[in-house]
């Protein structure tokens, strides 16, 4: 552990792989920094750091061109000294690292258009550099493909995170607003892997966070927002729809009424007093007891596009979720579908969203399961920005006591092929604008960190929040790669300890599917806090959330002869989904109701199936733990023995699983498992 109380997951530059120091050394004795405008502290800081750190000696900085010798060489295009030629143009925030030999002099050049460009690049030149990467060949030209790459924080101002299962916030404490050593470091982080906007505050706005948007807070946020522009960042803020009433004394939040109108213009001009730079709102609304437009007999475009045009003068934008649905449902009605609701809402909207309003649409069409079909939603709007909205925090899928690599599920649904233009309709080309050519797109993940030492928890979950990151920045970066990179970074190059840790990272979502809830079942789990297994927690209830297992089949049927959820979709997705032979059968009890005698592709039952995927769930999570104990010596001890009980726990809580759900199956059917293993009667 740091000297503060906590460690710097891949940036720990003490950390490293089987690299000639001494040769490296050698670039970094002079670094050669061309600022005309002082932009680059923080990427002199950042290479002090490194080079302190790693090689053990503090660089220093020369604006002198040198004629000789090794050199790093950092700047922004227009400023050096040398011509670097691009295979390929450089956007905004992108970066070049290239080396160049001129005479005697060799450079690696570092450098970009803007000073966020340039940081990139230096944190993209450290990593490099820190695998072992041949100077001699570097020659990358590197722009993020999407524009709006956020984190979205639930933290409320007492320090509480909801859904939060790595400490408490780093951002607020007792309804203050932390800015400390850690603070930093935190950005330092979220820079490295290339986000650029963050929302610190939880989506449900109650109590004490109303007030973020008043003078009382707005100046120490102006402090955060600067500390956050440095690194490139912007800052964001949930606020409440009904703002107009909590603090503005009206008595309504009508987004028509001029009143509120005025008040919100008023508002916003107040805050980007204290932060030019602001970045904007997201907005819950209409949403789990959140007020909204709906209040009022309003759309979601009056009550988003409201909100834009106050925002518009200052370049801000309004970022509106479309998880809007019926939460107080009742069980006994079959015809609302959740699943249906934000196309429902959402689609007849489509092309009357002002261009500074961005819908973020969650991934699936119910909420952050471990497996559900890509949202309808994406493929139904032409003419609407988009977000992508991913869950990192562990809500659904083991909250950092399961190890579940998310990485490989963020993959399947950003190339998704929605058909929407044909073929290559793919969700990745919505969020980077190409597919629809609108400007305002993004991808949002809801952080997983808290003031742990390690800030994820479980030290594996780090991997989640670097692989959001790198896909954020490039889309079609391939996994398995972003892994590697990571484990390198994190815990160094063994072979054996890149091998195994990968190989538990990339299997390990399909193996928390298995025993938990296989063939896009869902919601088997304990209602509130929703960890560990309850098949009927939320049968009847309000949520929306249903199963409908009885003794003979289990599923909803939302095919066109069913609630109709099928029909959101363009095809081939449609008549796919719509056919229980073809729907992809890890999807199956999503699109189906099912019958438990159900031959599946392997020839066995579905209820066979089911009970099989269980037991092997368990025996993998068994895997996990061998392939993990081999490593023992070759990671510090701490981490090691972190890790290890995450891991015990986890076989624990998979066997509860694995007992849970295959005994309640075989009590509502009364059907053996074939290879007759243990299940209570
Ligand atoms: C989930 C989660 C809530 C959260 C909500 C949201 O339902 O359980 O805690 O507020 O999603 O995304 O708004």
């Amino acid at each position: 552990m740091m000297p503060n109380g906590y460690e710097m997951c891949w940036l720990d530059y003490k950390k490293h792989c089987d690299v000639d120091k001494n040769e490296l050394s050698k670039w970094f004795s002079y670094i050669c920094l061309f600022d005309p405008t002082d932009e680059f502290q923080v990427v002199k800081e950042e290479l002090a750091i490194f080079v302190t750190d790693f090689l053990g000696f503090r660089p220093r900085f020369f604006k002198v061109f040198p004629k000789q010798g090794r050199h790093v060489l950092i700047g922004k295009l227009s400023d050096l000294p040398v011509e670097v030629n691009l295979d390929e143009q450089l956007s905004e925030e992108g970066f070049v690292l290239k080396y160049v030999k001129k005479q005697d002099a060799e450079f690696v050049i570092i450098t970009g258009i803007s000073a966020a460009g340039v940081l990139y690049g230096t944190f993209e030149f450290i990593n490099r550099v820190r695998v072992g990467e041949d100077l001699r060949k570097l020659n990358v030209v590197s722009n993020p493909k999407i524009k709006l790459r956020f984190l979205n924080h639930w933290d409320n101002l007492d320090g509480t995170i909801e859904r939060g299962y790595a400490g408490k916030s780093i951002f607020f404490s007792n309804n203050k607003i932390l800015l400390n050593q850690r603070t930093k470091d935190y950005t330092r982080l979220i820079a490295s892997i290339g986000i650029n906007s963050v929302v610190i505050n939880n989506v449900n706005v109650r109590h004490a966070a109303l007030k973020l948007i008043e003078p009382a807070y707005l100046k120490r946020l102006s402090q955060l927002a600067q500390l956050f522009q440095r690194y490139g960042i912007k800052l964001f803020l949930s606020v409440s729809f009904a703002s107009p009433i909590h603090l503005g004394g009206l008595d309504t939040a009508d987004p028509l009424d001029e009143r509120v109108k005025k008040w919100w213009k008023e508002k916003v001009k107040q805050i980007y007093d204290y932060i030019p730079n602001f970045g904007g709102f997201l907005i819950k609304a209409d949403s789990e007891f959140n007020p909204g437009p709906h209040m009022y007999g309003r759309t979601q475009a009056d009550g988003a596009n409201m909100l834009a045009e106050a925002l518009e003068p200052f370049g801000g934008l309004v970022i509106w979720r479309a998880f809007v649905y019926n939460c107080q449902q009742d069980w006994r009605d079959y015809k609302i579908d959740r699943a249906k609701a934000a196309y429902d809402i959402f689609k007849p909207l489509d092309g009357q969203f002002a261009d500074n309003v961005a819908i973020q649409i969650k991934y699936g069409p119910m909420d952050f399961q471990i497996r559900e079909p890509v949202s309808p939603l994406f493929g139904g709007m032409e003419k609407t920005n988009q977000i992508l909205e991913l869950q990192i925090t562990q809500e659904y899928t083991g909250q950092q006591i399961h190890l579940c690599y998310l990485g490989t599920m963020w993959k399947e649904i950003l190339d998704f092929d929605t058909f929407s233009k044909g073929n290559n309709s793919f969700v990745k080309r919505i969020i980077d604008g190409t597919l629809y050519g609108r400007k305002n797109n993004g991808i949002a993940g809801v952080a997983n960190i808290g003031d742990d030492p390690n800030w994820t928890s479980h030290d594996l979950a780090q991997a989640n929040l670097w692989t959001f990151g790198k896909l954020a920045w490039d889309p079609d970066e391939d996994v398995k790669k972003i892994v590697e990179e990571w484990i390198k970074l994190t815990f160094g190059d063994d072979e054996l300890v890149v091998r195994n840790i990968s190989y538990m990272l990339l299997n390990s979502r399909e193996v928390y599917e298995s025993y938990t809830t296989p063939f896009g079942l869902g919601w088997m789990v304990n209602p509130g806090h929703h960890y560990g297994p309850n098949p009927e927690g939320y049968e009847y209830s309000h949520w929306g959330t249903y199963h409908r297992a009885n003794w003979e089949a289990i599923g909803v049927d939302r095919t066109s002869r069913g609630t109709g959820f099928t029909l959101q979709y363009h095809e081939p997705w449609r008549s796919i989904y719509d056919d229980i032979h073809k729907c992809p059968e890890e999807l199956l009890l999503f699109f189906h109701r099912v019958p438990y005698n159900f031959k599946m592709k392997n020839g066995k039952t579905l209820l066979q199936n089911i009970y099989d995927l269980h037991f092997e769930g368990v025996e993998k999570v068994q895997e996990f733990i061998k392939l993990w104990d081999e490593l023992e010596g070759k990671i510090d001890a701490v981490r090691f023995s972190r890790v290890k009980k995450k891991l015990q726990l986890q076989l624990e809580h998979a066997i509860e699983w694995r007992d849970v759900i295959n005994t309640y199956f075989y009590r509502r059917t009364g059907i053996k498992d074939e290879k007759g293993r243990k299940i209570y009667p």
